[in-house]
């Protein structure tokens, strides 16, 4: 696959290229490649029949999900296990709405992606920050604040995100561990949105791997990416939250798939491993040249993260609130990035960089960045 090619997504409805003729677009957690030809070939194949009527989930598809997560993540699961959904958010969101109340706490790791929060809040529950510490450029969990965020009466459900975005950080094995011990001793439930575990530099380590009584989700949307497809597969191997999610996700009518989710994420699980690998390089080395360049020319400075296409950047040295800038940008010089506030958690230091583009755009971005600096 060629990933130098560029495609012209304006007016395809694309939500993240949405913007004017002149503007570059680096911001929401889609990619500008073209998905594997096997995803491509099959969907052409039921685009030909023409006929899209309701959809099953057959057993093939909880075969290549049970394959894909014991090789390429060493977890073993059944297909009791898995749930299909029709994305990671209104998973979330539904089990949310099932096992806590109004009012109650769910914790969260911040800065964490935006729509966690809307997610708690939209639904009447409450965001509590387990704020993580930046240190030498690098986040850690403050696992005192996390106990005492837990031993709240109120506090129900931790929502982790693993691997992390923003940050692209990979929690390690034993801060999962901590994490389990604590959330069991507090009788809090464990949430883990994994949608982000195949785009990486190193193995993470699924939760469901160290806590059987959590609730995990991933899905093939972002490493593939088919975020517009809709796929998702809940992981649940207690028997009585599953239960008790299969009536959530029914009630909230997202248990059944459109007419290309099941078709796109076969393909994509049993076919496209090696096109992952490819784009995986390729976002390697784009993190790369990014990292150096931003660091050379500008004084801001790359958060080092081994997983996502996204790049956190630290703009302490640029000013307070990345707010303003983040506008200046997109006004005087078309480049398009994601505000740290948003991510709240002292994310407002911060920009979020999508590199998951060609070089060349990529390349065009930061050029766009480095003026930007030196001018604000
Ligand atoms: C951590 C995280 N979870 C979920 C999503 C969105 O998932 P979906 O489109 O399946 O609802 C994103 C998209 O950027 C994400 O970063």
């Amino acid at each position: 696959m060629n990933f130098d090619k560029k495609h012209n997504r304006f007016n395809t409805n694309s939500l993240k290229w949405n913007v004017k003729k002149d503007e570059l677009a680096m911001w929401v957690a889609d990619m500008d490649f073209q998905c594997s030809k096997a995803i491509r070939d099959a969907l052409y194949k039921k685009i030909e029949l023409g006929i899209f009527g309701y959809e099953i989930i057959p057993k093939d598809y909880y075969a290549c999900v049970i394959e894909w997560l014991e090789d390429r993540h060493k977890l073993k699961v059944e297909k009791k296990d898995l749930l299909f959904c029709n994305g990671v958010i209104p998973a979330i969101s539904s089990i949310i709405r099932r096992f806590t109340e109004v009012a109650e706490n769910v914790i969260v790791q911040s800065p964490v992606y935006n729509v966690f929060y809307s997610c708690i809040e939209n639904n009447g529950r409450k965001v509590v920050e387990n704020k993580l510490i930046y240190k030498n450029h690098k986040y850690e969990i403050d696992f005192k604040d996390l106990e005492k965020a837990l031993s709240l009466p109120q506090s129900t459900m931790l929502l982790l995100c693993n691997p992390h975005n923003p940050s692209g950080k990979i929690y390690t094995t034993k801060e999962l561990q901590k994490i389990s011990d604590l959330c069991k001793k507090y009788g809090v439930l464990v949430v883990s949105d994994e949608i982000h575990c195949d785009i990486s530099q190193k193995q993470y380590t699924p939760f469901s791997s160290i806590d059987k009584d959590c609730i995990s989700i991933i899905s093939p949307s972002k490493a593939f990416n088919l975020a517009g497809i809709h796929s998702a597969t809940i992981i649940a191997q207690n028997e009585i939250l599953r239960n008790k999610i299969k009536i959530a996700i029914n009630t909230d009518e997202i248990a059944e798939p459109n007419s290309f989710a099941i078709t796109a994420s076969i393909a994509a699980y049993r076919h496209s491993k090696k096109w992952l690998d490819d784009v995986n390089a390729y976002i390697k080395s784009n993190k790369e040249l990014a990292k150096n360049f931003i660091e050379s020319n500008t004084n801001l400075k790359v958060v080092q993260g081994e997983a996502t296409y996204l790049m956190w950047i630290d703009c302490e040295k640029l000013c307070e609130n990345t707010d303003i800038f983040c506008e200046y940008l997109r006004k005087k010089h078309k480049l398009y990035i994601s505000k740290g506030s948003i991510y709240r958690g002292g994310g407002e230091k911060f920009i979020r960089i999508n590199i998951a583009s060609s070089k060349d755009t990529v390349l065009e971005g930061l050029k766009r960045l480095e003026k930007a600096c030196l001018n604000f």
